[in-house]
């Protein structure tokens, strides 16, 4: 392995830069060059590569966003877009390619593998929908955005006693609303995975309501459906006063948490270390605080297992 080249693709997420400047250092350590890749997989089939240095990963593991920038590509799923990169890949005479990115940019990582091309993907997305690893690069630091909101929002919901409606990322997975709910005490908690009442809710609503309470606060996944809506029906059936707040992409920019520099840090060196065993076509991922690696047909075909325990958790201690 003499050459390599590390892309950002998907939606981005906080630690990305730990996991590049991980890549990028661990490479050069190893002898290894390393090209950055610009705007993912748009990037590959344009030829955006460049040689990276020490230095041009320096002073950014503390930073949000990805310095290779982002991109979502319809073309790089066809077969044409695909033999693009394979070229790109060609003409720089790159050995492997490291993918961090989301299950949509595992996808491409699959692709090229499949083409004989050695590729390792590293789970960057703050939604945390992949099945394979405990954790992916981004959903701590989003967790903890939602839940830094969550507290201001407390304040103001309780000052007016009000009703607070928070729409948290999450279109096929509700883990950010989970987590985020049960740290900061959600009373209800509304995620894809689940379904939900919201008869139900009003119903408790009205009751804790009676009891004193001044102030709810409810976390939507936005797999679920508009916090908008949902405010209004509550408002209307409950006749209490209901406020509801996106919180949109705000979730996916930030200073990266102690965890997400870690996991980018660690899953960075271990993606470089297996394309220098030879090894392709793999995912790397952590489970129980070990890195682990696995097959990627493998992780993708995986299904997530919903955190029961958590939502039955947050159930009860919101009674
Ligand atoms: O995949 C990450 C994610 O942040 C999702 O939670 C969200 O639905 C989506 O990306 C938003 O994508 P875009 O940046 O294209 O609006």
């Amino acid at each position: 392995m003499k050459k390599i080249a590390v892309l950002t693709s998907g939606g981005d997420a906080p630690g990305m830069n730990a996991a590049i400047r991980a890549v990028v250092r661990y490479s050069i350590y190893h002898d290894i060059k390393v090209y950055g890749v610009q705007r993912g997989y748009k990037g590959l089939m344009e030829g955006e590569l460049q040689e990276m240095s020490i230095s041009s990963v320096g002073d950014i593991i503390h930073r949000g966003g990805t310095i290779l920038r982002s991109a979502r590509s319809l073309e790089f799923k066809e077969k044409e877009g695909q033999k693009k990169a394979l070229n790109v890949l060609d003409v720089f005479k790159i050995d492997g390619l490291v993918v961090i990115g989301g299950d949509g940019s595992f996808m491409g990582a699959k692709a090229l593998s499949e083409q004989g091309f050695p590729a390792i993907g590293i789970p960057g997305t703050i939604d945390n929908d992949l099945a394979y690893t405990d954790f992916t690069i981004g959903f701590d630091t989003a967790v903890n955005t939602a839940l830094d909101a969550i507290s201001k929002l407390r304040d103001t919901t309780s000052s007016h006693e009000r009703v607070s409606i928070i729409e948290v990322m999450g279109r096929n997975c509700g883990d950010i609303a989970l987590y985020a709910g049960l740290a900061g005490g959600a009373e209800a908690i509304l995620v894809p995975e689940m379904p939900y009442d919201l008869d139900e809710i009003c119903k408790k609503l009205i009751s804790s309501n009676n009891r004193g309470k001044t102030q709810s606060i409810i976390l939507v996944a936005e797999g679920v459906g508009s916090a908008t809506e949902i405010g209004h029906v509550i408002q209307e059936r409950t006749g209490l006063e209901a406020r509801s707040t996106i919180l949109g992409h705000i979730q996916r920019g930030g200073t990266p948490s102690a965890t997400d520099r870690l996991l980018g840090s660690r899953l960075g060196g271990a993606a470089v270390q297996l394309l220098i065993d030879g090894k392709s076509s793999r995912v790397v991922g952590i489970k129980d605080n070990d890195i682990i690696d696995l097959d990627i047909h493998e992780a993708l075909s995986m299904k997530r297992q919903f955190n029961l325990d958590m939502y039955n958790l947050a159930q009860i201690l919101s009674i």
